[in-house]
């Protein structure tokens, strides 16, 4: 019997799943770590070196980066790619876990001038601690309260000139005086498919798999322009081709592979399917509230806001109206349906 508070569908959907599990070691094996192997994100990667190459050239710390857009792009990849190029260490943490002031001085203080300090999920830092990052960020110091009532009283630590790079799936969420805190705001996009094909050839090279121009493509095809599918894909791909096929991947075999995992031909998974259809079986195409998607779908709407919706309005499935979601004419074909004379897309 499953227990009662379980989520029917957690952790069922592969691509849910990709997106929202911690990284595994399999996958930290494939992370580039300079830029001259990150493929894609021509502009983030530019702006990033021009930052790089100034603070070398002058000796001081990097100034602070915030880097945003949806899970998988590699913003984890190019904060360990910054700490790498600048010769520094990176600390890990993450908004949620900063709870108070406390912490993030234990943070700032144990690193040296010029280390990097990567805040996953910043949007998720608590707000009584986002204050004292203010003056951390712009003044390097922090006023902290120590005791409570008359013993009260506040204590200024200097900590080291440190550069805080951020990262969020959310930047719509961070409040608009720590975005301005940082100098630079850069948003990762979906990769092309050229890219991916590249990024899954590379990743078959490291593992030592065989792969043939159709296979490549037909994983990259798939893959939702996004590096951590990829990556997951050619897992699973590799797998099913020493089961099922010598070991190589050939267009077949990977098509045949990804049947399997439910992700159709433009990367579409059951979950999205689910959305899609539930909007057009029951709410004639929308506009619809997410809340309501959710429920009616069994999935949380956090998942459902980071994971799947971006990409399904990146490629036109659905739309974001202020009434809510609507299905657009490409989201009816892509379930087999044409959109009803009324139904909403027809005002799109
Ligand atoms: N440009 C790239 N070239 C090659 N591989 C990449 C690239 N970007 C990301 N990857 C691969 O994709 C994986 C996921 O990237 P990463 O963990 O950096 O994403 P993320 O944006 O931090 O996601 P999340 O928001 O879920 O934390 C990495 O382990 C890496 O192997
Ligand atoms: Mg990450």
């Amino acid at each position: 019997m499953p227990s009662p508070e379980k989520a029917p569908n957690k952790g069922t959907d592969f691509i849910t799943n990709a997106l929202t599990a911690p990284v595994s070691q399999s996958e930290a094996a494939l992370r580039p770590l300079s830029f001259a192997d990150f493929a894609g994100q021509p502009k983030t990667v530019e702006r990033l070196k021009v930052m790089v190459g100034a603070a070398k050239r002058r000796g001081e710390p990097l100034n602070h980066i915030l880097l945003s857009g949806p899970p998988g792009l590699g913003k984890t990849t190019l904060a360990f790619i910054l700490g790498h190029e600048l010769g520094r260490n990176v600390r890990v943490t993450s908004g949620p876990v900063i709870e108070k002031a406390g912490d993030l001085a234990g943070l700032l203080t144990n690193m040296e001038e010029g280390d990097i300090l990567f805040i996953d999920e910043i949007h998720r830092i608590p707000k009584t601690v986002e204050e004292y990052l203010y003056s951390a960020m712009e003044d390097f110091r922090l006023d902290i309260m120590i005791d409570q009532g008359p013993n009260a009283r506040s204590v200024r630590l200097s900590i080291p000139k440190f550069t805080l790079v951020g990262a969020t799936t959310r930047s719509g969420l961070l409040t608009a005086p720590l975005r301005s805190r940082f100098t630079l705001n850069t948003r990762l996009d979906y990769y092309e498919r050229t890219t991916l094909e590249g990024i899954v050839r590379r990743s078959c090279g490291l593992l030592t798999v065989e792969l043939d121009t159709g296979g490549a493509q037909e994983i990259a095809r798939r893959a939702r322009g996004t590096p951590r599918i990829a990556n997951n894909l050619v897992n699973f791909v590799r797998d099913y081709a020493s089961e099922k096929a010598q070991g190589k991947i050939t267009q077949p075999v990977a098509a045949a592979a990804l049947e399997l995992l439910e992700i159709d031909a433009a990367g579409l998974d059951e979950m999205d399917k689910r959305v899609l259809r539930l909007m057009a079986e029951n709410y004639k195409g929308g506009p619809v509230g997410l809340g309501t998607i959710a429920i009616a779908v069994g999935e949380e709407a956090d998942t459902l806001e980071e994971v799947h919706e971006p990409f399904l309005i990146q490629e036109g499935y659905l739309a974001r109206t202020s009434q809510g979601r609507v299905l657009t004419a490409k989201g009816y074909h892509a379930i087999g349906l044409k959109a009803a004379t009324g139904d909403q897309q027809s005002l799109l």
